[in-house]
């Protein structure tokens, strides 16, 4: 396994914070600098953990030179920041039409690639609708196929109100995907160590992000009781593969509602162990 691990010796200072860090225990001390350890390369797991815990920048790995790394503690938000985005953010049902920019999505989908995954498998597949034509079509065919579910009977108790759903839609409300201009759904290989997990994490890590850029976001589990009653498997029809374990979808896009202050949810139901 060729990891391109290298050291810039002008700048290690052979703290070996490295070889302290490394979970699996792949770098040792040689001579007067880090080197990795033959008989345990095998276990990398392609963290990085020994590029990001190096307080000179003297280490690469994998690719990744230190330099293209952002420089940390300083670009964290502080805990005011985090705690007003994590108690500020909404699910938005609300949208303007404006589609957001290609790029801009892209940029958020390499940050969100960057959430913890087990054993940093990495396996996460991002499913989006970034146009407009293809996001029309998608809302479309999903109602489509929920008439033929409501026409055929095959609605059970807890889906049947997915009959109001289609009528709203007959006059013009769209209550599943509230007019929003890109979804996102994330999936990732039944075979990986964490699949729900990782997928999970990732959403969240998205739904964050969104809301720190005010763009907004709606969880959507409607979307997924749809496509367990229509008959075309939707998620084929996505491009996800079969063995793939799917998320819920994340409506997204420029919000058309802005919210002034918090909620208050604070009722957290704490098990706090204290072991005799
Ligand atoms: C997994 C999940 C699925 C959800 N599905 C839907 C949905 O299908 N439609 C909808 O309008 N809201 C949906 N929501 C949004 C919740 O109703 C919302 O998060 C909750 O009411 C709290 O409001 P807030 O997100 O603005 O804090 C979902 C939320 C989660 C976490």
């Amino acid at each position: 396994m060729d990891l391109h691990f290298t050291i810039n010796r002008d700048l290690c200072i052979q703290c070996g914070a490295c070889v302290a860090d490394c979970p699996f225990h792949i770098i040792e001390m040689a001579d007067d600098l880090p080197a990795l350890n033959p008989a345990r390369v095998h276990h990398c797991i392609r963290c990085q953990h020994c590029l990001a815990v190096c307080p000179t920048g003297a280490l690469s790995i994998c690719g990744s030179n230190p330099e293209h790394s952002m420089p940390l503690p300083e670009s964290l938000p502080s805990g005011r920041q985090m705690t007003a985005l994590i108690r500020g953010r909404r699910s938005v049902r609300h949208y303007l039409p404006e589609p957001l920019d290609p790029g801009v999505i892209d940029d958020m989908l390499r940050t969100v690639a960057n959430a913890p995954t087990g054993k940093n498998k990495q396996q996460c597949l991002f499913t989006v609708i970034d146009d407009r034509e293809t996001m029309v079509r998608f809302r479309r065919e999903t109602m489509e196929g929920l008439r033929q579910a409501v026409a055929g009977k095959r609605l059970s108790e807890g889906l049947s109100y997915f009959r109001h759903v289609v009528t709203a839609w007959d006059q013009g409300r769209d209550i599943i995907f509230r007019d929003a201009p890109h979804l996102l759904l994330v999936s990732a290989p039944q075979s990986v160590a964490t699949p729900d997990a990782d997928l999970l994490i990732a959403m969240s890590s998205f739904d964050l992000l969104a809301a720190s850029m005010g763009i907004g976001t709606l969880w959507n589990a409607m979307i997924r009781w749809a496509f367990s009653v229509i008959e075309t498997d939707m998620y084929r029809r996505l491009g996800i593969p079969d063995d793939h374990v799917k998320g819920y979808a994340l409506l997204f896009g420029r919000p058309a509602v802005q919210y002034h202050r918090t909620v208050q949810r604070d009722q957290a139901q704490i098990n706090r162990v204290q072991l005799a």
